[in-house]
């Protein structure tokens, strides 16, 4: 270490230590808070400063790599527990300046700098103190005039006014900095929410039941809120299938097991209560509860409208130091408002089923008025093409748009006269060509019922050949549409099955003997080996197992 004693004062103006400088250097550019508040005070105040570890006092940064590392022991011994500014003024006639920064690395550091005191420019002795310093560097006279006339000046008074205002606006910017900091978290939270709810929207079908979308919903809100006891009790969903009965249905996910009990003694806590809004409780007392289970808070929300209720949304337990809150309760609304509009659309969708099956029924009870030659072939044809669907593995909603386009394949006879569909001998050419307009008037009669679309392939394309040489389309192999290959083998085989007034039904035998040869021609042969598998079933769905 150099110090040299000034004249003026008695006391020392010494060089910062050395060694540890050399050891340890830091950037301005590094990304750590000593660094960027360093930066910021250079910036704001256009002042030099030096970076100095508190407890040695070795010099870490720099802001101006031609700044002499001065450190009187007036500054240095009075770095640690340095809170906020210092200005010392120096007999030396210079002005220090100590600013507390962030700890660099676990190090306790100070930004440190200093100006000429405009005060002390005519002091002779001070400018002596000055000199000897250089003079400990080598510097020859010329080279410290020249270090001198490049140093600024400022006054004490005007130096404590400038780097207070310097730190107030950084504590201003570090709240804003807070600020933004904690609004990118909300916004952070936001999209999370809205793309669970955007998940949760995705889930919805309805051919869902309430029970199936409760629990998907339920293991996205414990991804998203992390909750130790997740738990959606619904009524009795009359759409789902089930016998009705006054027993609600039950999910629930996380390792606190809730059940509807334990909902019931929590709601009963709160008579009266609006639920409009979420319930969030974050101070829970458990004797108030009875429940052996340790709740510590939770939010709940009704599903249903202000007047029916159709279940209840539970959250237990966040994990410890976390608390629910409005986001987490206007998630639960969101989930709730889902699911109760999902079970409303699913009571309509489920009416709108019934009217649409209601409406076929008519409309083949009309064909089978028509056509009493016919009469139960459709409901056949439907229920030997769903169980040869079945057997294919196709989904339940292709297998109910086989059943129906199978009841309604032949439905375009109805705008066949009724002396030819009545006729008790065999058709003439000209007779059987009107006849073979029936897939496409079915087709125009039923086209422009949005809702009966999915069963138009099944009522135009029965007829044709797995060869191409079917009508109305001459379509052929695969590109017949599936459900209609799939009719046109249950229709076939009930076709030649039943007894028509100019011949009686087919034996089994000569039918599987026909499929068994005309397979690649006429049909789709992966449908005939699935009626071969099937073979016993459909004997049941047809016109029965009789053989000659
Ligand atoms: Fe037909």
């Amino acid at each position: 270490m150099m110090t040299t004693k000034t004249a003026a004062s008695g006391g020392t103006l010494e060089l910062a230590p050395r060694s540890l400088t050399q050891e340890r250097q830091f950037d301005l550019e590094d990304p750590v808070p000593a660094m960027r508040a360093l930066l910021a005070l250079t910036e704001t105040t256009g002042l030099p400063f030096f970076c100095v570890d508190v407890h040695s006092g070795s010099v870490l940064a720099k802001t101006d790599e031609d700044l002499l590392e001065l450190l009187p022991w007036s500054v240095r011994g009075q770095l640690e527990g340095l809170n906020g500014l210092r200005v010392v003024v120096e007999p030396t006639g210079l002005v220090f300046y100590s600013v507390a920064l962030p700890d660099l690395e676990n190090i306790p550091v100070a930004a440190v700098g200093y100006v000429l005191n405009p005060d002390s420019s005519e002091d002779g002795s001070a400018q002596q103190a000055l000199r000897e310093i250089t003079q400990t560097l080598g510097w020859s006279d010329v080279e410290h005039e020249q270090w001198r006339a490049s140093q600024p000046y400022c006054s004490p008074d005007l130096l404590k006014k400038l780097l207070s205002t310097c730190i107030e606006s950084r504590k201003w910017l570090k709240w804003m900095q807070d600020e933004i900091a904690q609004l990118v978290r909300e916004a952070k939270r936001a999209e999370e929410e809205i793309g669970v709810v955007h998940k949760m929207t995705r889930e919805l079908r309805l051919t869902r039941s309430s029970a199936e979308i409760s629990g998907l919903f339920l293991k996205q809100l414990k991804q998203l809120i992390g909750a130790e006891g997740n738990l959606i009790v619904l009524d009795q969903d009359p759409t789902d299938g089930i016998e009705p009965s006054n027993a609600p249905q039950t999910c629930q996910q996380g390792k606190l097991l809730l059940d509807q009990k334990m909902l019931r003694r929590l709601l009963d806590c709160f008579p009266g209560r609006d639920w409009s809004r979420p319930l969030v409780q974050n101070k829970v007392d458990n004797t108030l509860l009875r429940t052996d289970q340790e709740i510590r808070n939770f939010v709940v929300a009704k599903i249903g409208s202000d007047t029916i209720s159709t279940g209840w949304i539970l959250l237990c337990n966040l994990p410890a130091g976390r608390e629910f809150g409005n986001a987490e309760a206007t998630l639960l609304q969101s989930t709730a408002t889902l699911l109760a509009t999902h079970r409303q659309n699913r009571l309509l969708y489920c009416e709108l089923e019934n009217i649409l099956l209601q409406f076929v029924n008519l409309l083949v009870s009309t064909l089978d008025a028509k056509d009493a030659y016919t009469r139960g072939h459709s409901e056949r044809v439907a229920a030997i093409g769903r169980r040869l669907g079945e057997e294919l593995g196709l989904p339940e909603r292709d297998l109910n748009d086989i059943y129906q386009s199978g009841l309604l394949h032949d439905i375009g006879k109805i705008g066949v006269n009724d002396a030819i569909l009545q006729k008790p001998d065999q058709l003439t050419d000209e007779e059987f060509a009107k006849v073979k307009k029936h897939p496409e008037i079915g087709y125009n009669i039923l086209c422009g019922l949005k809702s009966l679309r999915p069963l138009l392939p099944g009522v135009r394309s029965h007829h044709e050949d797995f060869a191409g040489t079917g009508y109305p389309d001459g379509l052929t192999g695969e590109g017949i549409p599936l459900m209609a290959r799939i009719l046109a083998v249950a229709d076939a085989y009930d076709a030649m099955r039943s007894d028509r007034p100019y011949r009686r039904g087919l034996p089994v035998e000569t039918i599987e003997k026909i499929f068994r040869s005309d397979q690649a021609k006429q049909w789709d042969p992966a449908i005939i080996a699935a009626y071969f598998r099937v073979r016993s079933k459909i004997l049941e769905l047809g016109q029965g197992g009789v053989t000659e």
